[in-house]
């Protein structure tokens, strides 16, 4: 395809987990793609120049999300932007001000006015379902939840889930952004994502699910949602195809209580010393995915995406093929 007729489109934070998927499956399809990254030299960013494509498809933009000017250079030319780079911590954060609230939402808000700037026909923000499910009620298992339900930011403060407090003020001001500006833009909402790793070092969501296998964390008998990562890129390129989307889409394919996850990785690996007790929880959270499944998403069974992330884990030396934790 000749390159003037290619559509150009920026990812931020472009060498992260979810974002090299995508940027793999906009190269497969065709685009340009500007990734941004804050250190373009980073081996941990190596893996980007391999992907099919890259050689003539992809350029990196250094640039920290709160660096306007860099921003503005990156999503420049663009058609759309997908915006992903925001810290996820596994942990708690030191200082959520600076750790989690400023690039979260300072973050959002330079890449929706550099957006606006560039003229940039549309853009998806990656959010996340803690902006949906975060509340001090139970919620009725029966009843899932949709897009019209928001996490309650003063119930989060007070329980100390940055995380939380910062995906949901960012949504809701990318949301409000769009209102007053008419930037069109769609927000995409995952739950935990776990599945094959294209970079080296490993993010929050697949390192959760190593310690799972590992059985080193106590862990909560907790309902828990989960979607593959193939899946969740394949989500936000067809929410940002789509001329019809609008607003938030919830994207979560699978819910499972811990006992059950565990009882379902110990039939195929029986091997790992899985956790043996659980501090029983009741708080099981049901999501709904119908509304981006009524866009045509569609997602593999929870089985193979078993499967095919521990067998990453085990390429990638994360865990030992004999059982016991590397
Ligand atoms: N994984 C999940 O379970 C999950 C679920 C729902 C939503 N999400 C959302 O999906 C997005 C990607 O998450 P992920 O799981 O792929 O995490 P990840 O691998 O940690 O990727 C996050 C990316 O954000 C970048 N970043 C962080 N702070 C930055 C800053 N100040 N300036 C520029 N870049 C910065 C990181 O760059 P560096 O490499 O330079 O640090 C990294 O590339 C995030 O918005 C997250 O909230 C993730």
């Amino acid at each position: 395809m000749a390159e003037e007729k290619m559509v150009r489109v920026c990812v931020t934070g472009a060498g992260g987990y979810i974002a090299s998927w995508l940027v793999k499956l906009l190269l497969s399809k065709g685009y340009l793609v500007h990734g941004t990254v804050r250190d373009p030299g980073n081996p941990k960013n190596g893996h980007l120049k391999s992907l099919e494509n890259a050689p003539d498809r992809l350029r990196l933009f250094k640039a920290d999300i709160l660096d306007y000017d860099r921003i503005l250079a990156a999503v420049s030319g663009s058609a759309g932007v997908f915006h992903l780079a925001c810290p996820v911590p596994l942990d708690k954060v030191e200082n959520p001000e600076v750790d989690l609230l400023e690039p979260a939402l300072t973050g959002t808000r330079n890449v929706l006015k550099a957006s606006l700037e560039a003229k940039v026909r549309k853009v998806v923000v990656v959010s996340s379902v803690t902006t949906v499910a975060m509340t001090a009620d139970p919620r009725p298992k029966d009843q899932p939840l949709d897009e019209t339900v928001w996490s309650d930011v003063e119930y989060c403060k007070l329980r100390e889930y940055w995380y939380c407090v910062a995906k949901t003020l960012a949504e809701m001001e990318a949301l409000e952004f769009s209102k007053r500006t008419g930037l069109n833009i769609t927000t995409i909402c995952p739950s935990i994502t776990i599945g094959p790793m294209l970079q080296r070092t490993l993010n929050a969501s697949s390192s959760y699910f190593l310690e799972i296998m590992k059985g080193t964390k106590p862990l909560e008998n907790i309902g828990t949602c989960f979607v593959d990562v193939r899946d969740t890129a394949e989500a936000i390129l067809l929410v940002y195809e789509s001329p019809e989307a609008e607003g938030r889409y919830i994207c979560s394919a699978s819910e499972t209580s811990m006992k059950e996850l565990v009882s379902m990785l110990k039939e195929v690996y029986p091997a790992y010393n899985y956790q043996k007790s659980y501090e029983e929880v009741q708080n099981a959270v049901s999501l709904s995915s119908v509304k981006l499944q009524n866009l045509g998403w569609k997602h593999r069974a929870f089985k193979e995406t078993l499967n095919d992330t521990i067998h990453n884990y085990r390429e990638a030396e994360s865990l030992s093929t004999n059982g016991t934790a590397s």
